[in-house]
């Protein structure tokens, strides 16, 4: 009996939080390997909703350990207000049920603000980022110089640290025209945090270690989707980590031959937030139905998202670079009712056909995409629970996304709802 790795095949938001929740009455231990708080994962319990950023998904359920592990960027101050928020609706969140991970990089007020610069006009290129410093924080962990979760603990080296990082930030800052920030305002927005943080701080590597060993299944989460990972997406309108599900080993510190089963979780249409290409959008009344069916509006920003038809070309692609074992198909509901579905099966590229998404932003913009079209099927499927409950239609549908993008659908979601969910094959249990 492996572990099992969740991860997002297209541009983020393909129900990840819903299909960690479900999964995890199966596992014992959820844990975060990358991303941060620009994560936005909605899970929907017996009609109550939860919102979860930064805090891992499996903490909805309880008798669970939840993980924030080292490859996360980690805002102190929005954690205590999510915990906060989520304590409101009565999970509980204590040393008992997360652990964060010691060497994990903080995001600070510096790199909101150097985010919010950079996004405003005239800074070069808009990414239309969510805001949360994500990129500037991963920057300075690259960069060396980031504070981390354990020097929280240490607050005589706190000063010397938060020098350093300055020397770097109050350059840019004067760059920028930016007021200078003191030492002592980022030691005070630290110190006033760190008795919140510390009592979670654990040494994940070997926490990870000893429950593997002792056995216990282990769910790895995945935020965002791989068309936004810092190598393999479309950068450079992508997120500033690996969202991969070779980023789950690395990013919670156990071995490669620890993540087991590869799980996709794949939307049966496509859907994008913030700029960049997106061959297969359709800004038109098939897009205006897509996004008010599906609800598509983001959790973290409320920005409406864009939508499109399935692209099997991206999804294929995502198979090969994740390792993706199964699909996890899910919002096949927002497609009930329609006459015709659109699918990407390959692209044009300066007159030739290509059936691979190219590396440079120039083409990404240029390829035309190749559609098959499909019936649709005016029954529902909203809320089916077993394979048979689905019309012939639906089913035709779904076969053909597996030939496709060369993958398995593992479980199949009809609706928000955490029991509207079709097991088609336990990943646990490969
Ligand atoms: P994540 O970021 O990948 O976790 O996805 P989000 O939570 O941002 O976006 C997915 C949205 O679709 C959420 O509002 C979910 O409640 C909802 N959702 C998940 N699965 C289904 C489904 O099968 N059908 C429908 N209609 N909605 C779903
Ligand atoms: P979940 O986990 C969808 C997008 C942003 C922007 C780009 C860079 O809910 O699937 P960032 O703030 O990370 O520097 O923004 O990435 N983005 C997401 N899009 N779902 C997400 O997370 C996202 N997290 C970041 O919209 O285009
Ligand atoms: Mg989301």
């Amino acid at each position: 009996m492996g572990n099992v790795v969740v991860i997002g095949s297209q541009w983020g938001d393909e129900g990840k939080g819903k299909i960690v929740d479900w999964l995890s009455e199966r596992a014992d231990v959820v844990v975060r390997f990358q991303g941060g708080h620009n994560a936005g994962h909605t899970l929907v319990v017996d009609g109550v909703s939860y919102k979860l950023s930064l805090l891992p998904s499996g903490l909805v359920r309880s008798g669970k350990l939840s993980v924030i592990g080292n490859g996360v960027v980690f805002d102190p101050h929005a954690f205590v207000a999510e915990r906060k928020r989520l304590e409101g609706q009565g999970v509980t969140i204590d040393p008992t049920t997360l652990r964060i991970a010691d060497n994990a990089a903080l995001i600070l007020s510096i790199h909101r603000e150097l985010d919010a610069t950079r996004e405003s006009a005239n800074a070069g290129t808009k990414i239309g980022t969510t805001g949360r410093g994500i990129g500037p924080a991963y920057e300075d962990k690259v960069g060396r110089r980031a504070i981390r979760v354990m020097d929280l603990a240490h607050p005589e080296s706190l000063p010397e640290r938060i020098e350093r990082l300055l020397a770097h930030h109050n350059a840019l800052r004067r760059g920028l025209g930016q007021e200078e920030i003191e030492t002592s305002a980022l030691l005070e927005e630290l110190t006033s945090v760190a008795d919140e943080i510390v009592p979670f701080m654990d040494r994940v590597w070997r926490l990870l270690d000893e429950r593997r060993k002792a056995g216990a299944r282990i769910l790895f989460e995945g935020a965002q989707g791989t068309l936004l990972d810092i190598d393999h997406g479309t950068y450079p309108f992508v997120t500033s980590s690996n969202t991969v599900s070779g980023q789950a080993a690395a990013g919670s510190g156990l071995g490669p031959g620890s993540v087991g089963f590869v799980l996709g979780i794949t939307k049966a249409y496509t859907t994008r937030v913030g700029e960049g290409p997106f061959p297969s959008e359709q800004d038109n009344e098939v897009g205006t139905f897509l996004g008010e069916r599906g609800r598509e509006f983001g959790t973290v920003t409320g920005r409406k998202r864009r939508c499109g038809w399935f692209d099997a070309v991206l999804v294929r692609q995502a198979v090969a670079v994740n390792g993706i074992d199964g699909l996890a198909l899910t919002k096949l509901d927002v497609l009930d009712g329609l006459e015709e579905i659109k699918v990407v099966v390959g692209y044009k590229l300066n007159g030739k056909t290509i059936d691979y998404f190219p590396a440079s932003l120039s083409e990404q913009r240029q390829v035309e995409p190749i559609y098959e079209s499909f019936e649709g099927w005016q029954e529902t499927t909203a809320g089916a629970r077993r394979w048979s409950d689905l019309p012939a239609q639906a089913v035709k549908y779904v076969r053909h996304i597996e030939e496709l993008v060369e993958a398995p659908v593992t479980l199949l979601s009809t609706s928000p709802e955490r029991d509207d969910t079709i097991l088609v094959r336990d990943p646990f249990q490969d």
